[in-house]
């Protein structure tokens, strides 16, 4: 059935939804009190993203609030989902002072969302760490108090918001603000330590965000019965040469060191998975994944109510070893295997990024054996075009959500996959973080050389809107025709 079409309806209740992050749309990097986040600081070094670009005024949202809803009113979604800065609340990181013009701007979000019937969903972390906790004595994800300033600032966002946010997530993408950030250094804060910095990062992230879901349940649930999850990304993995074992035990250790490292402890058992603990130990006195203790893999174990997933594309793995590994630490060479895509796979501006669509439904059916079935909110997807493009035809998204969404349906009717909802990413062009503004994941066209940054539905939108609506009937989706012809060439 790879290929094959699905025809049928999405089930009563189906969430539909939009995303956006924080430091990607918000602007205002220095006004009314906000303080500055490590993406403030690694935009403004010279030569870190793609053409000098930084997110001070990006699109401009945090004084558009009324533009952005009414976007996501014309939708239709169910849902929209951002990400509250944490240095816009405490400028310095700290409970020591609550900015309170950053309430209100999240207060006057969250109430024009609830006004046209749109529910929330909100990220507490996607990636703007406040500079002050990255500084000196603190060190970021890997010093020790931030397990603890995070819960702080958690417990007066459930506070403030708690009354009027149902679902919340804690942290957008783990793996990669630790892999990029404190790994390769390809991310702020810009730490090269791969293979140690990245795990211990890991470990915090995974205390923080249990710590977090234990203090709403003591202390907010009751009143406010909201869920509250945690998001990984993942892509999909298949064995690059079906014939070959070790290709098979390759994309099984490159899924576990991507999605299982967070996701393992969190519904399994509280612990890593057993091949990353081996790996890591391998020639060490201490392992280089830092240990959890029978205490703190009990305070992990069971700490989120849904399964939040970002996904986008599929990787072909293959094994490899290197001798001389333990010179070479690592967390790529960890995973003792590598990935390529096959080039034939339609293209999107982002390098990492191809369409495939029977990846999101072989990935979905994986979590559903390997995690007990749980409730899975697809919370990102999307496809790109090169940041220069003026194209409001955006067929190569059509395709793309045309193809990936009729996969989560087959997911949730042939193969039983518990989906409760899906995520476009996203509501607008915005900062593409290294990349700047060089590619554009937008269901809207920003005009980042007006100073009103104006706003233009690009055409997938009409394809979006109908399957929200249609779901996939037998006698097709007006909106959702693209022209063969054009099927292969790259987004312009
Ligand atoms: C970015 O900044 C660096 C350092 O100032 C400079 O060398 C480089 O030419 C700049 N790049 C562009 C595209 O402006």
């Amino acid at each position: 059935e790879r290929d094959e079409f699905h025809y049928g309806t999405f089930p009563e209740g189906f969430k539909w939804s939009v995303s956006t992050s924080a430091y990607q749309i918000e602007g205002g990097w220095n006004v009314d009190g906000k303080g500055e986040s490590i993406w403030d600081t690694f935009s403004h070094t010279p030569g870190k993203r793609a053409n000098n670009e930084t997110g001070d005024i990006a699109c401009d949202s945090y004084h558009k609030v009324k533009e952005d809803v009414n976007l996501v009113k014309m939708l239709g979604v169910q849902q929209y989902r951002f990400s509250i800065s944490w240095s816009r609340i405490f400028p310095d990181g700290t409970t020591s002072y609550v900015n309170q013009a950053g309430v209100d701007y999240y207060n006057s979000l969250i109430d024009s969302l609830l006004k046209i019937g749109v529910e929330p969903v909100v990220t507490l972390y996607h990636w703007d760490l406040p500079q002050a906790l990255e500084d000196d004595s603190f060190g970021g994800w890997v010093g020790a108090e931030i397990i603890d300033l995070f819960v702080e600032y958690a417990d007066i966002c459930f506070k403030e918001f708690g009354p009027k946010v149902k679902r919340w997530i804690t942290f957008n993408e783990p793996w990669v603000f630790t892999v990029l950030g404190y790994g390769n250094g390809a991310h702020s804060p810009n730490i090269k330590d791969s293979g140690r910095l990245d795990y211990q990062a890991g470990k915090n992230v995974l205390l923080a965000h249990a710590k977090a879901y234990r203090l709403y349940q003591t202390q907010y649930k009751a009143v406010q019965n909201g869920e509250v999850g945690i998001t990984c990304n993942s892509d999909w993995s298949e064995p690059r040469n079906q014939y070959r074992q070790v290709d098979y035990d390759a994309t099984n250790r490159v899924m576990q060191f991507f999605l299982g490292w967070f996701m393992h402890p969190i519904w399994v058992n509280g612990d890593y998975p057993d091949v990353m603990k081996v790996i890591a130990a391998q020639g060490e006195a201490t392992s280089r994944l830092p240990e959890l203790t029978t205490q703190e893999k009990s305070l992990i174990f069971g700490t989120s109510d849904f399964f939040g997933l970002n996904h986008y594309t599929t990787n072909l793995a293959y094994e490899t070893f290197s001798p001389d590994r333990i010179n070479e630490v690592s967390y790529y060479e960890d995973r003792e295997a590598n990935t390529e895509q096959d080039f034939t796979w339609p293209a999107a501006a982002s390098v990492w990024l191809k369409d495939v669509p029977w990846g999101i439904r072989r990935l979905l059916s994986w979590i559903k054996k390997e995690y007990n079935d749980p409730p899975i909110l697809i919370t990102e997807n999307g496809f790109s075009e090169e940041g220069n493009s003026h194209e409001l035809n955006d067929w190569w998204r059509t395709k793309f959500f045309h193809g990936y969404i009729n996969e989560v349906l087959k997911a949730i009717q042939l193969d039983n996959v518990n989906v409760i909802g899906y995520t476009a990413w996203s509501l607008m062009d915005n900062f593409e973080w290294a990349e700047g503004y060089s590619e554009r994941f937008g269901l809207h066209w920003v005009d980042f050389n007006d100073p009103e940054r104006p706003r233009i539905r690009k055409q997938s939108v009409n394809c979006f809107v109908e399957i929200m609506e249609r779901s996939f009937p037998a006698d097709g989706l007006q909106n959702c025709q693209v022209n063969s012809n054009i099927e292969n060439t790259t987004p312009t």
